[in-house]
C-alpha cells in the first residue's frame, strides 16, 4: 500500500509558510465586550428569540448522532503545487493529526495522507456555539505528486467525536500546456444577503464542470456584523435603529428596495445583516453555505478589505467606538473616541480569520500563504495578489505608516481599526514598490511564465486599477503594478471591490484607450506591452448592495460595459491558445449580462489570423488593412486575408465565399477558403459612451456604501473622488488636501517584520469615503 504523507508540522501550518505570518498586535489591551454582538435586543451568543434571527446552514458532514460532541462543518479544496490541499474545520480538536484516506476509485481508498492543524482564540469560542455551526480548529491535509487532470476520491475519517465524511472527490489541475478548453467561475465581493441568485447559478456552474472557483476578496462580509447597531444615516442605509427589529422608516430609497426573490431578510430589515450578528459566526455560516461549491471544486481566494478586521468605520456619534472601546452598548460618545486597531478583539484583527479559514498555495509558488500566490491550469497562468496591504500607500496601513515623529511604534490612538500587515518582508522605504516582497515576487513570477505553455496570464486582486467610480487607491494600484503587468503582457486584470460589473476598453498606462485592439464592443485583441483589459466583477451580492453612479454622474470613456443593477458572477473560458471568452452570469436567471472575447493576435501560422464573436459573419481580422474610414467616431477597417480563425459562441450558420459553415455549439473555426474580405468597426474614440453598453439605474443616488464618518483622519480606507476626474491628475498618494512630511524611523512592531522606513506622515483630510 502506498502511503502518501504530507509534511506533518507541529503547531500551525503558518509556521511552515514561506514567510512568517504576523500575529495580532496586543500592545494595548482590548477593552470591549467579551463577545461583540450586533443585536441589542437578543444580545447573547445564541440570542433570546426577541432579536434578529440567527440563521444556520448545514455542516459539510451530517453528524451520525443527534447531539455530536464534535463535527466536520466545513470542507474546502484548493490547489497545492502538483496536488491538492483538503482544508476542513471542526469546533474542537481532533486529538490526533488530521488525515484523509484516498485513492483513484471510490471503493479503494488505500492511501493515507496526514497533515497539521491550527487554531486561534476566536470570539466567541465554539464551546458557546452549536456544535454543527462553529469552527475553531482548522485542518490541512495535502496530497502531493498526483497526476494532472485526474479525479481522486477521499474520505475524512472520524476523530474525537466527529463523524466520518462520505466518500468525496476532487479533480487535479491540468498540467501547464494542456490545450483542452476549460472554464473558471470568477466571483468577487460575495456575502450572503443579495447573493442567493449568485449562489444558485454558481452551483449550477460547478455542476456543469467549471474547473475551480476564484473568489477575489470580500468573503462573507463577516465584519458587517455591526451594521445592525449603526445608527441610520442618509448615506449609510445598512443600519438599525437600536431599539427593535422594525425597519426605521423613510431612510433612503435604497433602503426600501426589496431584496431579490428568495432572499432572507434578517437583522431586522431588507438589508439585514449577513446571516448573523456575530463576526465569527458570520464566517462559520457563510463557509457552511459555500460547502456545496468548496467541497466539489478548488475554492481559491485572495484578500479583500472586509477580511482585515472586525470593523472598518464608525457611524455618526461614535456608537460603535462606545461599544467596542468602552463596552457601552447603544450610546454615543465624543468624536475623540475613535476606533483603533485595538478596538477589535485580538482574534478579529490583521486578517486573522482569513489566514486560518483557507489554505492557498503561497508556499508552493514562492508567495506568501493566502496573500499572494500563482498556479497554472492548462493554457493559463493565474496570479492572485494582495491589493490591501504590502505595497506603497496600500488601503490597509501597516503600523509603519501610523508613526509620528521619531516613534518606533504607534500610540494606540495613532492606529486605525483596519491596520494590517505587512505580510511579506519590506526592505527599504514603505513608499517604494521595489521594497516589497510582494512586488519582487510578482516580478519573478511573471518573468518565469513560459508563454509557450501558458500563453494566457490572468491576474486578480481585490482592488481595481481603473473604474468609472474613481478613487485614489486606484492610482496607488497602478503606480505599483500596472507597468509590471504591461511589461509582462498580462492579458486581463480582474478585480472587485466596487459592487457592480464593469469592463473597460483595453487600457494602456494612464488609462489610454488602445483603440487598435478594439474589434468591437465585445471583442478585443490582446496587445502585450501596450494594453490590458480590466474587469471589475464585484457584483456577487452582499449586505452592502450595489454600487451606483451618483445622480448626474456619467461613466468615464474608459468604460465599455457597466451594469449597476444585476447580481451574479462570471465565467472565464480559455478555449485555446488564442481565444478567451468571458460571460457575466446573472444570478436572477442565469442569462448573460456581458459576453466578451479576448483574442491573441498572430498564432504563428504564417497566414493572417483573426477571430470574431459574431454569430453570423465574422467581421474582423488581422493582416494588412486595405481600407480604413472614420465617420462619427466609428472607424471601419477592411482587409483581405488568406485565412482566419473565428470563434462562434453558439450555434450559427454563415457563408464565406462559396462555402456555408454550420456549427451546433460554441466552437472555434479556422477558415481557409480564402482570400476573404473582412471588416471590423471600432466605435472609438470620439464617442465611446454612446456606443458602449450601460445598464442599470445610473441615477440611483449615492452608492449606499458610504460610511458617514468622514472626518479628518477617521479612516485610511478608500478615498473616492467623483467620476469624471482625469485619471492622470487624480489623487496621487494621499487624499485631496493631504499634507505630507517625511522622516526616517526604524520600526519594531510586535509580531511584525521590523523594517527601516522612510516615513511619510499623511494628514488625511477626507472629503468623501466609500467602503465596499
Ligand atoms: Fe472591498
Amino acid at each position: 500500500m502506498k502511503i502518501a504523507t504530507t509534511t506533518a508540522i507541529v503547531g500551525t501550518f503558518l509556521a511552515s509558510a514561506a514567510q512568517a505570518v504576523p500575529t495580532s498586535d496586543e500592545s494595548f489591551p482590548y477593552t470591549g465586550p467579551d463577545v461583540p454582538i450586533g443585536d441589542w435586543v437578543g444580545n447573547t451568543v445564541k440570542g433570546n428569540g426577541k432579536g434578529f434571527p440567527r440563521l444556520v446552514e448545514p455542516p459539510a458532514v451530517k453528524p451520525a448522532s443527534a447531539n455530536p460532541s464534535n463535527n466536520i462543518n466545513v470542507i474546502s479544496l484548493s490547489y497545492a503545487g502538483n496536488g491538492v490541499n483538503i482544508h476542513y474545520q471542526t469546533p474542537f480538536g481532533l486529538g490526533t493529526s488530521p488525515s484523509v484516506k484516498w485513492g483513484t476509485t471510490a471503493n479503494s481508498l488505500t492511501n493515507t495522507a496526514t497533515g497539521s492543524s491550527h487554531s486561534y482564540d476566536r470570539t466567541p469560542p465554539c464551546s458557546q456555539v452549536a456544535v454543527t455551526q462553529c469552527s475553531q480548529f482548522y485542518h490541512e491535509v495535502q496530497i502531493r505528486d498526483l497526476k494532472p487532470d485526474t479525479t481522486y476520491y477521499y474520505k475524512i475519517p472520524a476523530a474525537n467525536g466527529t463523524t466520518a465524511s462520505d466518500v468525496l472527490s476532487f479533480k487535479t489541475a491540468r498540467d501547464a500546456g494542456n490545450k483542452k478548453a476549460f472554464t473558471v467561475a470568477v466571483l468577487n465581493d460575495m456575502g450572503y444577503t443579495n447573493a442567493g441568485g449568485t449562489f444558485k447559478e454558481l452551483n449550477k456552474a460547478v455542476d456543469d464542470g467549471v474547473a475551480f472557483a476564484w473568489h477575489g476578496g470580500d468573503i462573507s462580509y463577516a465584519d458587517d456584523w455591526y451594521s445592525g447597531i449603526l445608527p441610520c444615516a442618509s448615506d449609510w442605509p445598512v443600519c438599525y435603529n437600536g431599539s427593535n427589529s422594525e425597519l426605521p422608516g423613510g431612510v433612503t430609497p435604497d433602503y426600501e428596495t426589496p431584496l431579490p426573490d428568495g432572499e432572507v431578510p434578517n437583522q431586522g430589515g431588507p438589508r439585514g445583516g449577513d446571516m448573523s450578528v456575530l463576526y465569527e459566526s458570520n464566517w462559520d455560516l457563510w463557509q457552511q453555505w459555500i460547502n456545496s461549491i468548496s467541497m466539489k471544486v478548488p475554492y481559491m481566494v485572495l484578500p479583500g478589505n472586509h477580511e482585515a478586521a472586525c470593523a472598518e468605520f464608525d457611524g455618526p456619534d461614535q456608537v460603535l467606538a462606545s461599544y467596542l472601546n468602552d463596552n457601552k452598548p447603544n450610546t454615543t460618545s465624543p468624536k475623540s473616541n475613535k476606533l483603533t486597531y485595538y478596538s477589535c478583539p485580538p482574534s478579529q484583527r490583521n486578517y486573522t480569520a482569513y489566514q486560518h479559514r483557507f489554505r492557498m498555495p503561497g508556499q508552493e509558488s514562492g508567495g506568501v500563504t493566502n496573500f499572494w500566490y500563482s498556479f497554472d491550469y492548462g493554457l493559463a497562468h493565474f496570479i492572485a495578489f494582495n491589493g490591501e496591504t504590502d505595497y506603497p500607500y496600500s488601503p490597509e496601513w501597516p503600523f509603519a505608516r501610523d508613526l509620528k515623529g521619531g516613534e518606533s511604534t504607534p500610540k494606540e490612538n495613532e492606529t486605525f481599526v483596519t491596520d494590517s500587515g505587512p505580510f511579506g518582508a519590506v526592505d527599504g522605504s514603505i513608499y517604494t514598490k521595489e521594497s516589497y516582497e510582494q512586488y519582487r515576487w510578482l516580478e519573478q513570477d511573471l518573468a518565469k511564465v513560459d508563454r509557450k505553455k501558458t500563453p494566457w496570464v490572468i491576474a486578480m486582486s481585490h482592488r481595481p486599477m481603473y473604474s468609472s467610480q474613481v478613487s485614489s487607491y486606484q492610482k496607488n494600484m497602478r503606480d505599483s503594478f500596472e507597468a509590471l503587468f504591461l511589461k509582462h503582457g498580462v492579458d486581463a486584470y480582474l478585480s472587485g471591490h466596487i459592487h457592480w460589473y464593469e469592463r473597460t476598453f483595453p487600457l494602456g498606462s494612464n488609462g489610454t484607450i488602445d483603440k487598435e485592439s478594439i474589434v468591437n464592443n465585445n471583442t478585443y485583441y490582446t496587445n502585450p506591452g501596450k494594453s490590458i483589459t480590466h474587469i471589475i466583477n464585484g457584483m456577487a451580492g452582499n449586505i452592502e448592495s450595489h454600487s451606483t453612479l451618483s445622480t448626474g454622474q456619467s461613466p468615464l470613456n474608459i468604460t465599455c460595459v457597466l451594469d449597476q443593477s444585476h447580481y451574479g458572477f462570471s465565467k472565464l473560458t480559455i478555449h485555446n491558445e488564442t481565444v478567451l471568452t468571458w460571460s457575466f452570469v446573472k444570478g436572477s436567471d442565469g442569462s448573460s449580462g456581458d459576453d466578451f472575447t479576448l483574442i491573441k493576435k498572430g498564432s504563428g501560422s504564417g497566414n493572417s489570423t483573426s477571430t470574431s464573436t459574431s454569430t453570423s459573419v465574422p467581421t474582423s481580422s488581422l493582416g494588412t488593412a486595405t481600407g480604413t474610414s472614420t465617420a462619427g467616431g466609428v472607424t471601419t477597417v477592411t482587409e483581405v486575408v488568406n485565412s482566419y480563425t473565428t470563434y462562434c459562441p453558439g450555434s450559427t450558420t454563415f457563408t464565406q465565399g462559396s462555402k456555408t459553415y454550420t456549427v451546433t455549439k460554441a466552437t472555434t473555426l479556422t477558415i481557409t477558403d480564402c482570400p476573404c474580405t473582412l471588416t471590423h468597426t471600432t466605435s472609438l474614440p470620439s464617442a465611446p459612451i454612446s456606443s458602449a453598453v450601460f445598464s442599470g439605474n445610473s441615477t440611483a443616488g449615492s452608492s449606499g456604501n458610504s460610511p458617514s464618518n468622514t472626518e479628518s483622519g477617521a479612516s485610511p480606507t478608500d478615498i473616492t473622488s467623483g467620476a469624471g476626474q482625469p485619471l492622470a491628475s487624480g489623487p496621487t498618494t494621499s487624499p485631496a488636501g493631504a499634507a505630507s512630511t517625511t522622516s526616517s524611523v526604524p520600526v519594531a512592531q510586535a509580531g511584525r517584520t521590523a523594517v527601516a522606513v522612510h516615513l511619510s506622515v499623511l494628514v488625511a483630510i477626507v472629503a468623501f469615503a466609500v467602503v465596499l
